[in-house]
């Protein structure tokens, strides 16, 4: 096991992520591509197997890379860029390259999650960019021996961080927005179904992410419950 990258299992369905209609229908199309991938290259069609998702935190980016092995029976890499990213001078270079050939990536999904992490780079190294370079050449060097039957995702929140040369690189590229107030409406009403219909009295609020709408939801309905059995007591 490497500090660098550890295989996940989790289970996230597809079917439990909202998306935008226009991110649903690439995702859709792009799945569709890879089931049937072998008869497409026969005929030597490209099948796109880069996937760039960018955007605002909290709105499903990570669980979207794991419904996407999932979905295609495939393990999952994560990569964990923040150890990558090495406070030593120059060790970052080479913790990528090993990233490369320690992990068994083939017919695997690749996920560089918090990619933008790489961007700290500068920091450490601010006077000459060298080792930025090294990085960012060495990652370019994995995307263009990238094997077709395997998948690399990567996410950030941060896209302006990324160097345009990398970004290019990914045939997809996908932005996560906050949800619409129809898409978030839909969210609110699957979580609250789970709920008996007393505790289902909340207010909701728009303008917000996923993650915080669900945060939101359950705060209150744990409130909810627990004056109930309050009332109860007494
Ligand atoms: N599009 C979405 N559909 C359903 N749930 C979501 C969505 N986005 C976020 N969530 C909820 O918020 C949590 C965090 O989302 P995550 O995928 O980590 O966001 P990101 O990687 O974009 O920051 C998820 O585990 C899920 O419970
Ligand atoms: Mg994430």
């Amino acid at each position: 096991m490497s500090l660098l990258y550890f295989r996940d299992r989790e289970n996230v369905d597809l079917e439990n992520v909202f998306f935008e209609h226009s991110v649903s229908e690439q995702i859709q199309q792009f799945l569709k591509e890879h089931q049937f991938a072998e008869i497409l290259q026969q005929y030597e069609l490209p099948v796109a197997n880069k996937i760039l998702l960018y955007g605002k935190t909290g709105c499903g980016k990570t669980m979207t890379a794991k419904a996407i092995a999932k979905k295609l029976n495939k393990n999952i890499f994560i990569v964990n860029l923040a150890s990558v990213v090495s406070s030593k001078l120059g060790e970052t270079a080479k913790n990528v390259q090993s990233i490369f050939k320690e992990s068994n990536y083939e017919n695997s999904v690749l996920f560089f999650d918090e990619f933008d992490s790489l961007g700290q780079i500068r920091d450490y190294d601010n006077k000459d960019s060298s080792e930025m370079k090294r990085v960012v050449n060495a990652i370019l060097q994995l995307i263009d021996n990238f094997p077709k039957n395997s998948i690399l995702i990567a996410a950030t929140n941060q896209i302006q961080m990324i160097d345009e040369a990398l970004i290019r690189r990914f045939e997809l590229r996908l932005e996560f927005a906050l949800p619409s107030k129809i898409v978030l409406e839909a969210f609110y009403d699957k979580l609250l179904s789970k709920f008996p219909a007393k505790y289902q009295n909340v207010e909701k609020q728009y303008g917000i992410s996923f993650s915080e709408a669900k945060d939101l939801i359950f705060r209150q309905v744990k409130n909810n419950i627990i004056s109930d059995e309050m009332n109860k007591l007494n």
